[in-house]
Parts: C-alpha cells; structure tokens; sequence
C-alpha cells in the first residue's frame, strides 16, 4: 500500500472500532410505547422559521407548538431525504473498492447506520401524527443528480453541510429539557453515531482536493456550494405553515427574510463554514450560491 492510501485506511480503521463499540438500534434503544408529552416542545421557540415575525405575533401558544412539531418532523424527513443520498453516494464509491479494505468495510458500516437513522426519523414523524413532508418535490427531482454531478471533495463537503447544520440544532435539542422526551432521545442517538460520519467525510475532502487541479478544484467549489445552499433551503416544507392555517408561500416567504431564522442557520453553519473554507471549498465560483444560503456571515 501507498503512503496516502495507507493513511486513508488507518481512519478508516479507527472508525470501525468505534463503531463497534458504540452503536445503537433504535428499534430496541427507544421505547416507541412511551406516550407523547402532551404540549411539550419538539423545537425551542426561538429556532421556529417564524420566530419573531409578524405572522409569528398572530399565533397563538397552541399554534406555537404545533408549528415547531411541524417543523421538527420536516427536518427528520428532510434529514432521511439526505441520508438515502449519503447513502447512494457510499455504495457508488464503494463500487469500485476492494470489499475488504477498511474503508470499504467503513463505507458499508456507515450506510447500516444511517439505515437505522432513516427509520428512527420515519417512525419519529409517524409518532408525533405529521406527515412525513421530505424536500419539496421540485429538490426531490433535482436531488436524482446529486451523485450525478457531484463527487469527491463537493459530494462529501456537502454531506457535512448536511451534517453538522443538523448536528448543531441537535445538539441543542437534546439538551433542552422542555424538548418532547422522544425528539431528545432520537438527537441523542443520532449525534454520538454521527460523530464517526463527520470524521470520515472530513478526511475525504481534505485527502480529495489535495489530489485534484485547479480547474477541477473550481468545479467542486461551485458544485458544494450550490447544493450546500438548497441543503439549508430545503429543511423547512413551506407544507408545514398549513398546519397552523398560514399560506404555504407566504410563510416560506416570511422565514426566508427573517432574520432570526437566517441567524439560525449561520449559527448552525459556524462550525463547518471554516473547515471547508480552509480546505478551498469556499470561493469563485460558488460564492453567489453560499450568500444565498446564509451560511456566510455576511449572510
Ligand atoms: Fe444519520
Ligand atoms: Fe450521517
């Protein structure tokens, strides 16, 4: 084996032992008997779409929470949606890899995990009595492409845009205890596994762009950047406003310009935007499509 190739196995390795020794099966690791909180939280206040906006003013506490349930739910099914793509993405590289290999026994162990993940967030959302929104159709389609166009170092910056954003709100879910006791065990779950899945797709995009030309490196920062900002944009169904009798459109709207909710997922964004800055996944020409996210602190 090479010295790179070496190298790219030894994380591989240490992600299967860890894996190993901490893994969890939600079929067994949460009791789906327990009955729901009647009006506890699935999301704080202040991280709903609509805090702190006129149409937010007009709701009432009931309509509150039944707009973070909503809200929670689209971002379990939209997560799921991610997953299966992370999915696809694993099993194409996998391909062409000896089975043996480390990281293809990693690849695969990644996909069970996020396996099990999808079906915790499906029987999550199916707990709490909402629909399962996923992305909007028009994503859902262009989503088809996303192991298409999309390789390497801008397929896997992409996944931890995904990631990280989600691991963030998760984390802070989890450790609010007026949070509906179900959500908080699913976000507990889902970030100790999670921490293994960031680890690996850091190092594919580090490993990478070391390894790629100038102009292919473009490429990659125009393609990250332009999924990275329909990532953030497609958390939230603009179906969800329905549930507490706002217009689908209007409510979408009111979320993309406001600022609370733009901060949020600047916030959220904080902890991968330097990474992949550092690794020149930030830059022309992808830089009008990560204004447009909000990632960017100038938003
Ligand atoms: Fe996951
Ligand atoms: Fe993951």
């Amino acid at each position: 084996m090479s010295a790179p190739t070496a190298d790219r196995h030894q994380t591989a390795e240490r992600l299967l032992k860890s894996s190993a020794k901490k893994s969890y099966d939600p079929a067994v690791d949460i009791d789906w008997d327990a009955p729901l909180v009647p009006d506890a939280i699935w999301v704080p206040e202040h991280r709903v779409s609509l805090y702190g906006t006129e149409l937010w003013e007009r709701l009432t506490p009931e309509q509150r929470v039944e707009l973070g349930k909503h809200e929670a739910c689209s971002v379990a099914s939209v997560g799921l949606w991610f997953e299966v793509l992370l999915m696809q993405r694993l099993l194409k590289d996998f391909y062409a890899e000896d089975p043996t290999s480390p990281r293809a026994q990693y690849a695969l162990t990644e996909v069970a995990d996020e396996c099990r993940h999808s079906q915790m967030f499906a029987r999550m959302v199916d707990a709490a009595g909402v629909e399962p929104y996923g992305p909007r159709e028009s994503i859902r389609q262009l989503g088809k492409l996303f192991s298409v166009v999309s390789w390497g170092p801008a397929s896997y910056g992409a996944i931890l845009v995904a990631e990280e954003v989600l691991d963030r709100l998760q984390r802070e879910q989890a450790n609010d205890e007026r949070v509906q006791p179900l959500m908080r065990q699913v976000n507990r779950i889902h970030i100790m596994e999670e921490a293994r899945h960031v680890s690996f797709a850091r190092d594919e995009v580090t490993r990478g762009m070391a390894q790629l030309s100038p102009r292919e490196k473009a490429y990659q920062r125009f393609i990250v950047a332009f999924i990275s900002m329909f990532v953030v944009r497609s958390l939230i169904n603009p179906k969800v406003y329905a549930a507490v009798g706002i217009d689908p459109k209007e409510g979408r709207r009111a979320a993309l310009a406001n600022p609370h909710h733009r901060e949020m997922i600047r916030w959220a964004g904080e902890k991968i935007m330097p990474f992949l800055t550092e690794a020149g996944l930030v830059g022309r020409p992808g830089m009008t499509w990560w204004r447009r996210s909000f990632l960017l602190s100038e938003g």
